[in-house]
């Protein structure tokens, strides 16, 4: 009897091996990760896909989180990844722990390393903003190198999330509201954690998240519910997981959301038919904080082992910080309920990354103490910090040359909450916060001006400004400064995870005191220049038409006063596109630039019967893509190499562009298309290409795109991919509504 159990047992082992995945590309890490499989006991491989936090929350506290021993967890096997770990000493604490573990598996160490590590970058909707994919890789790369030497393994981050409402406050955390510009980023940003590769001293693990449909929360409002067609989940949403997927991206994090009323972490479509099959993607899929056990409050699972089969059996491999797995998992395997093949796989994706990173041959490699002392104290980190926080500023209004300043003005007041601010530069998702060592716009721009000049500072208030006492001090500040620059907007805390707002004007009363400064500022003949710092776009119409200048620096990082500085005195003349549309009001929201047409549009339909708001034009106040610069460029001799598209040829389009100002400067040339007639309506425009040239003053080239059926592709009503045959609309500009040239084409059959 013994031995025919024994023999049994041998048999599903091995039945199990042979419907292993093969993980990963390299063949002798699927053998190590197989043979080690089979010598994990039921509990050991529950522990692999449980993650617990280490120190510091980033989400709510559970019951079972503050009764588990974590310490004792590790040691007992039951651990198999830790978050919110972030130094070479936690991480060899830890690790010891797990190599008293019987098998010794090596924990694996994620954070949310979001936009920078020890040295802060601008925020990811900045850094989206410069249109630079090399300056957004390079930041990346800098991250992971700093966080890897510290012990880290993974991150949390590119969050790829298309977004179009800026009352959510992750809005902040991606790359705007489109999903071509979004791919480019996403692919730049997975490119840039992980670098040369797993396993190499200074890659990370990206994580392309959060899958999906979490940017589109119903009146951004946080974890709220989502309801989309597939249509326009596959056309707006998905791109750019897919590029991350195509850009080798390690890991996917599933989202708080549902989808169409199933939670994403239970979603089957999305997680085994879309991700595992149709792209192929074979790296670790986790879910987000508790977000397991988040479906029983969505209604979809009766407690948490249903929710823990749920998850699993819909695809989800790690259970953050959750405890659904770790208390239920094995009993749903003994009963069952979940296959020990898909427990088996779910495990194998987690292994196959852990002997990627060459855990298993030195659990601490990652973990060097004197690497971490001298990677951290980089001095070119810093300065790449400065690089893309000011190729990452929009100038969106520059009446009468008001900028750049100069050097040699007498006087500047510098007026505003944000005037002097460190902390609020980094914005959120800090890991060290370290705001002493921030460069404030105070700073930035003393350190500017030339010997003899003065800048005075007064905050008139707070950043919530409900208290307008400072108010006459800032008026009276105006007297003496020959220029007046305002800095207003939000700070730090008011974007990022569950910081959505129903009001997204300046906060309190931010707009009076801009409103009084201006008044006494425009009565002298001085010029005022706004300077609007925050994480999202903000509703600021009525300040945007007084100002003189507005310079839209997001939240800009550790060196966020010195790159201000240079775009203000014009030591960097400013490149950045905004790469999501700042309406004019809130009631506009959600606005964006590649709609649909409607059988109404205004002005070709009268605007009494036309789809208009009564009260509001339709356009934005500020449209994707736009951004001035402190030059001028034409965009001149459009050419097609043919107006006729067949089969898999490619068309090329190309022009002049030509630096027609006085001074070096970049611009972002952008590529629109649009599918006049189709079987399923088409957006007006969508963004198809782009480029970002730098050009000396007076000089001019020749640009170029191709375009081939692919970009013409979409995907159906029934969800197909393909371009239907007829005329195609191009149009090449410097923003998507400042058109400069404008051609036809046809697609032949
Ligand atoms: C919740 C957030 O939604 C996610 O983006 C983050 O990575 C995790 N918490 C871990 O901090």
């Amino acid at each position: 009897m013994k031995r025919t159990l024994t023999f049994l047992a041998v048999l599903a082992a091995l039945s199990t091996a042979c419907s292993l995945p093969a993980y990963g590309a390299d063949a002798a890490i699927a053998a190590r990760v197989q043979a080690l499989v089979q010598q994990m006991t039921l509990e050991e491989k529950v522990g692999q896909l449980n993650q617990v936090v280490a120190s510091g929350l980033t989400g709510p506290e559970s019951a079972e989180s503050k009764n588990v021993d974590k310490r004792a967890a590790i040691k007992a096997g039951q651990v198999g990844s830790v978050l919110t770990v972030k130094s070479v000493r936690e991480t060899r604490e830890l690790q010891q722990l797990a190599m008293q573990s019987r098998l010794k598996i090596p924990l694996l160490f994620a954070l949310d390393v979001i936009h920078g590590f020890k040295n802060v970058f601008p925020v990811p909707l900045g850094e989206a903003a410069s249109w630079d994919m090399q300056a957004i890789e390079h930041s990346a790369r800098i991250a992971a190198t700093e966080a890897a030497a510290s012990g880290v393994h993974w991150t949390f981050a590119p969050m790829v999330d298309i977004a179009r409402d800026p009352r959510w406050g992750r809005v902040m955390e991606g790359a705007g509201e489109d999903a071509f510009l979004g791919s480019a980023i996403a692919r730049a940003r997975v490119k840039g954690f992980q670098g040369k590769g797993l396993g190499q001293l200074d890659s990370v693990m990206a994580t392309a998240k959060h899958f999906a449909g979490y940017g589109a929360a119903l009146a951004g409002r946080d974890y709220q519910a989502v309801d989309m067609s597939l249509q326009q989940l596959h056309e707006v949403y998905l791109p750019p997981f897919k590029a991350a997927v195509e850009a080798g991206v390690a890991s996917f994090m599933n989202s708080f959301n549902t989808l169409n009323g199933i939670p994403a972490t239970g979603n089957a479509m999305l997680q085994k038919d879309i991700l595992r099959q149709q792209w192929g993607f074979d790296g670790i899929i986790i879910s987000d904080w508790q977000s397991v056990a988040e479906m029983v409050r969505h209604g979809f699972a009766a407690d948490l082992g249903d929710a823990a089969a749920r998850a699993i059996n819909a695809g989800n491999n790690i259970d953050m910080e959750g405890y659904a797995y770790s208390g239920n998992l094995a009993r749903l395997v003994r009963e069952g309920k979940v296959s020990q093949g898909t427990l088996d796989a779910a495990v194998g994706y987690v292994l196959t990354k852990k002997f990627e990173l060459g855990l298993f041959d030195d659990p601490y490699r990652y973990s060097d103490a004197a690497r971490e002392q001298a990677v951290l104290n980089d001095p070119s980190h810093r300065a790449a910090t400065r690089d893309v926080a000011r190729k990452s500023m929009v100038l969106l209004k520059n009446d009468n040359d008001a900028l750049p300043l100069t050097k040699q003005v007498r006087s500047i007041a510098l007026i505003g909450p944000l005037a002097d601010a460190r902390r609020d530069l980094e914005g959120a998702w800090t890991v060290y916060s370290d705001p002493e060592h921030v460069v404030s716009l105070a700073d930035g721009l003393r350190g500017h001006v030339a010997k003899g000049s003065r800048v005075t500072v007064t905050q008139g208030c707070d950043i919530a400004c409900t208290d307008t006492r400072g108010f006459a001090a800032a008026v009276k500040a105006v007297r003496a400064a020959d220029v007046v620059v305002l800095a207003l907007g939000e700070g730090f805390d008011y974007t990022g995870e569950a910081r959505s707002y129903t009001s997204i004007d300046l906060p309190g009363r931010q707009a009076q005191l801009f409103e009084q400064v201006r008044a006494a500022a425009h009565a002298a003949g001085k010029p005022v220049v706004l300077v609007m710092l925050a994480g999202r776009p903000l509703i600021f119409a009525d300040a945007a038409a007084k100002a003189d200048a507005v310079l839209y620096a997001w939240l800009p990082g550790t060196e966020g006063g010195n790159a201000m500085a240079d775009v203000l005195f014009g030591d960097y003349n400013p490149s950045g596109k905004l790469p999501i549309t700042i309406p004019r009001s809130l009631g506009q929201v959600p606005i964006f630039y590649s709609y649909l047409n409607t059988g109404r549009p205004v002005p070709e339909v009268e605007a009494l019967y036309g789809s208009a708001y009564r009260d509001s034009p339709n356009t934005p106040l500020y449209a994707f893509g736009h951004g001035l610069s402190y030059t001028s460029f034409k965009y001149d001799n459009l050419q097609l190499s043919s107006t006729r598209l067949s089969g898999n040829d490619k068309l090329t389009v190309s022009f002049d562009l030509h630096n027609s100002g006085k001074r070096a400067g970049e611009e972002v040339v952008q590529l629109y298309l649009r599918d006049p007639v189709a079987s399923i309506a088409r957006p007006v425009k969508e963004l198809k290409g782009f480029r970002k040239l730098s050009l000396e003053p007076g000089r001019s080239e020749r640009v170029s795109f191709e375009i081939d059926r692919d970009l013409l592709s979409f995907h159906h009503a029934d969800l197909k991919w393909g371009a239907e045959a007829g005329r195609f609309e191009l149009m090449i500009g410097s923003a998507s509504d400042d058109i400069r040239l404008e051609a036809n084409f046809e697609l032949a059959d």
